[in-house]
């Protein structure tokens, strides 16, 4: 039953892009990308709302405009290689192919940034995740923000308050901020990421029991305490790492939290409101799913107004068109 209404769901999703395009092929396309991809959805997700400066996260300076597909040319610093994403961005190549097909199919119509908030969509979908209606007619920047992804995203290590205010700048909610954190139910994370939290408070936070003490040494395997294997991954949800469920928030009551600040979440003593919002999704998967529904609507709606007004629908979601 639940895998109909999630076909039926995909199948909406392929029907609202053939209006656009009025080519049914595309629709299967669209659909076969999204398949055999499946290994990469994390990035597209990650890549969706971790975008430094220009895009679909308004943890992101300047809007949901596709900026952080922007490879560098000699006129143009894109994004890509800021500290923040390097090495932390993947999945370039897939929305490349789909651009491609689009292309070919209906030149010039559908912006980079609404194949990068779609995609993310449909990862979520295709994990289990909520369907999410996505208002599309985006444009794509013609200028990336290295600078501000170098400091505008928050960070594994940033203190609560200082993540809230980021996301209120933004115009996003205390709420939005927790249930957006529900993301980190898929995916992983680099040592380099959480090398504080596993050697800092992890055990004043969690406890000790044995379960929790082999958790912990299996990180600290993986991440060792000097510098050095700072690319080694371990997954965010050790629950089910491949699963969109609420099972992060559960792992976040626990005390396990991956990065400190999943964990500052429930455990900081300015988490007033933000405890309260964990317990309840941790206990109510479908609180969860709706908000996170919601919260990502106001997300991709982030726009500026620089692009609104001077973008364009990029023909290579890698390059501003000539
Ligand atoms: C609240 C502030 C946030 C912070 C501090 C944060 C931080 C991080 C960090 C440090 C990683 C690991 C990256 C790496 O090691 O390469 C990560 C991964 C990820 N984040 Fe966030 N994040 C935040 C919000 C979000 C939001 C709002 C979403 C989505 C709505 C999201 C989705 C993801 C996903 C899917 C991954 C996994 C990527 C992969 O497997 O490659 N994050 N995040």
């Amino acid at each position: 039953m639940m895998m109909k209404n999630r076909k039926t769901k995909l199948a909406y999703f392929s029907l609202s892009f053939c209006k656009i395009c009025n080519f049914s092929s595309l629709c299967n396309l669209i659909l076969v990308y999204f398949s055999i991809v499946k290994s990469v959805e994390f990035d597209l997700i990650q890549q969706s709302v971790h975008q430094r400066s220009g895009s679909d996260q308004k943890v992101i300076p300047t809007g949901c405009d596709g900026s952080v597909l922007l490879d560098d040319t000699v006129t143009l610093q894109g994004e890509k290689k800021a500290s923040n994403n390097i090495n932390a961005l993947k999945g370039f190549r897939i929305i490349d192919r789909i651009k491609n097909r689009l292309e070919s199919e209906c030149p010039g119509t559908v912006s980079c940034a609404d194949i990068l908030t779609i995609a993310a969509r449909d990862a979520v979908l295709l994990v289990g995740g909520p369907y999410w209606d996505v208002p599309l007619g985006r444009k794509d920047s013609k200028t990336a923000g290295y600078e501000l992804s170098e400091t505008n995203l928050p960070t594994a290590d940033e203190g609560l308050l200082s993540i809230i205010s980021k996301f209120i700048y933004q115009g996003l909610s205390v709420t939005d901020m927790v249930a957006l954190s529900g993301a980190h139910t898929i995916g992983m994370a680099r040592c380099v990421n959480f090398r504080n939290r596993i050697y800092g408070d992890f055990v004043a936070t969690s406890g000790i029991n044995s379960l929790t003490k082999q958790y912990l040494s299996n990180l600290k395997s993986v991440c060792p305490p000097l510098k050095g294997s700072e690319n080694n991954e371990s997954a965010m949800d050790y629950v089910s790492p491949n699963l969109f469920d609420n099972s992060y928030y559960q792992i976040l009551l626990r005390g396990e939290g991956l990065i400190n600040s999943d964990q500052e979440l429930y455990s900081s003593i300015m988490a007033v409101q933000t405890k309260k919002l964990v317990a309840k999704y941790a206990e109510n998967a479908i609180a969860f799913f709706e908000q996170f529904s919601e919260s990502m609507v106001k997300l991709g709606n982030i726009t500026n107004e620089d692009t609104y007004v001077n973008g364009e629908v990029r023909k290579n979601c890698r390059f501003v068109n000539t």
